[in-house]
């Protein structure tokens, strides 16, 4: 019987058996077992002893590597890549199905092409799917080398003679050295480390695409995002238009960048006036919204967030929050209850951050309490006044980062009245006479403000 030389692995504790088990012996966690290539131990001779060992060196004697950039032909990809493609880099896309991750870097490729050698390894779709595609968005494409191949180790010839390779998407190639099916943990983990060993001995840039997981995140182990120099992830609804690309990780870049898409027959390409996209035209007339500036990445955006209120038809509140951390919506509803003395504990609440963006940030704390006591009122609040700031538990309004630029993009976009923490109001005084400032020290205090109460 030939040796096996394959493995199986537990993620958590490192036990080996030979052949898959559901449970780890060693460790008792369930289905932590993953596929590995059992690599050729070298036993070196008594007496070679290798002398050459490495050497330290000072870093005044480091040479400086200046990373070249390529356009991408994108100038949004362009920012969020941190100014471009970086020679011999691996970046990773993900995005849920039918979010343009394809699209995207089918532009992308047939831009390269048009200089540069560059192949398109598309696992998931024919080559006259690609094809067909290019041809949709006017692509002029004629150089770019197509594979339609699943085994990796098929296409590595074909790699080596491009300069910048494509593969859509990495959970659907497999490497022959294991067994386990394509897009299992093992092949994803052993698939990308051999595309990174390729990448970096050769300066190869490697764009890969990758599927994400129900929770959102990519599928794959995490060592697939350890591995790579960039990791992207497109984000936005199926149903809407525009899409945000947001760099996760970034080797060559700052990660606080994010792209601002639009997604169009012709194809996916950035977007420049993009801070009206998030609010909605019947904004002012209906109780329960209000806008927000919200810093996502480097660029200040109005958000506008609505909340719905309808009284409770079984014992339990349903509290629904998209786009708002539903924990987060949980926390704010209880301040508002003890400290506001409002009467929430009955009301089903809905919220929802407009044009499916994510809010992470603190900042939009306040505005969530202005929208779910404008509901609780039900009194729309004026559609020129902006609000922002960070929620403490004992009903404190906190400072946030950026007021300054928060405030100057409520100047732009024509609000006229902008309700922010007290803490902040120092820094924002030079917009004094442009714009009405109203500094709240507690959330009682933004809601007597809000609703003209004394
Ligand atoms: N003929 C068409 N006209 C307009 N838009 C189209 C057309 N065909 C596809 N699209 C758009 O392109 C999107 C699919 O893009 P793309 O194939 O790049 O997505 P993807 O992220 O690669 O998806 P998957 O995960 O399935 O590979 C569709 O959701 C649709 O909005
Ligand atoms: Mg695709």
């Amino acid at each position: 019987m030939p040796k096996s030389t394959t493995q199986f692995v537990c993620n958590e504790c490192g036990y080996t058996s030979p052949k898959w088990l559901g449970r780890c012996p060693d460790c008792g966690k369930f289905n932590t077992l993953v596929e590995e290539v059992i690599a050729p131990v070298q036993t070196k001779k008594a007496g070679t002893m290798s002398k050459i060992s490495s050497r330290a060196m000072p870093l005044s004697q480091v040479k400086y590597e200046k990373y070249e950039r390529v356009s991408s032909g994108n100038p949004e990809l362009d920012i969020v890549l941190g100014g471009g493609i970086v020679r011999g880099s691996l970046v990773l896309v993900g995005g849920d199905p039918g979010i343009g991750k394809s699209t995207l870097l089918t532009q992308v490729a047939a831009h390269l092409a048009k200089e540069h050698r560059v192949l398109y390894l598309s696992a998931e779709e024919s080559c006259s799917q690609v094809k067909l595609r290019c041809e949709r968005l006017g692509l002029d494409s004629d150089n770019l080398l197509l594979l339609n191949e699943t085994c990796l180790e098929n296409a590595e010839e074909a790699f080596y003679d491009a300069e910048y390779v494509v593969i859509d998407s990495i959970q659907a190639v497999y490497s022959e050295a294991l067994s386990s099916s394509a897009g299992s943990v093992g092949q994803v983990r052993e698939c990308a480390s051999k595309i990174m060993r390729i990448a970096k001995s050769r300066g190869i840039t490697f764009f890969l695409i990758g599927h994400v997981t129900k929770e959102g995140t990519l599928a794959g182990p995490k060592v697939l995002e350890h591995i790579m120099d960039a990791v992207l992830y497109f984000e936005g609804e199926r149903t809407e238009n525009f899409k945000i690309l947001r760099a996760y990780k970034n080797r060559f870049g700052s990660v606080q960048e994010v792209g601002v898409f639009e997604m169009t027959s012709e194809g996916i390409f950035g977007l420049t006036d993009y801070s009206s996209l998030f609010l909605s035209d019947a904004r002012g007339l209906a109780a329960g919204a209000v806008v927000t500036p919200s810093e996502t990445g480097n660029r200040c955006m109005m958000v506008e967030i609505q909340t719905l209120m309808a009284k409770t038809a079984y014992g339990l509140p349903r509290r629904m929050s998209l786009g708002v951390d539903p924990n987060r919506l949980i926390v704010l509803i209880a301040v508002l209850e003890k400290r506001c003395a409002l009467p929430l504990g009955t009301q089903d609440i809905y919220l929802n951050a407009m044009g499916g963006i994510k809010l992470n940030e603190p900042s939009a704390d306040l505005a969530v309490c202005a929208a779910l006591a404008s509901a609780e009122r039900g009194v729309a609040i004026d559609k020129y006044t902006a609000v922002f700031g960070e929620v403490g538990l004992t009903g404190e309004v906190r400072a946030v980062g950026y007021a300054e630029k928060r405030v100057n993009e409520c100047l732009k976009m024509g609000f006229k009245r902008v309700i922010l923490p007290e803490k902040n109001m120092k820094a924002c005084e030079k917009f004094k006479d442009r714009i009405e400032l109203v500094p709240v020290a507690y959330v009682s205090r933004m809601i007597k403000a809000l609703f003209a109460e004394s």
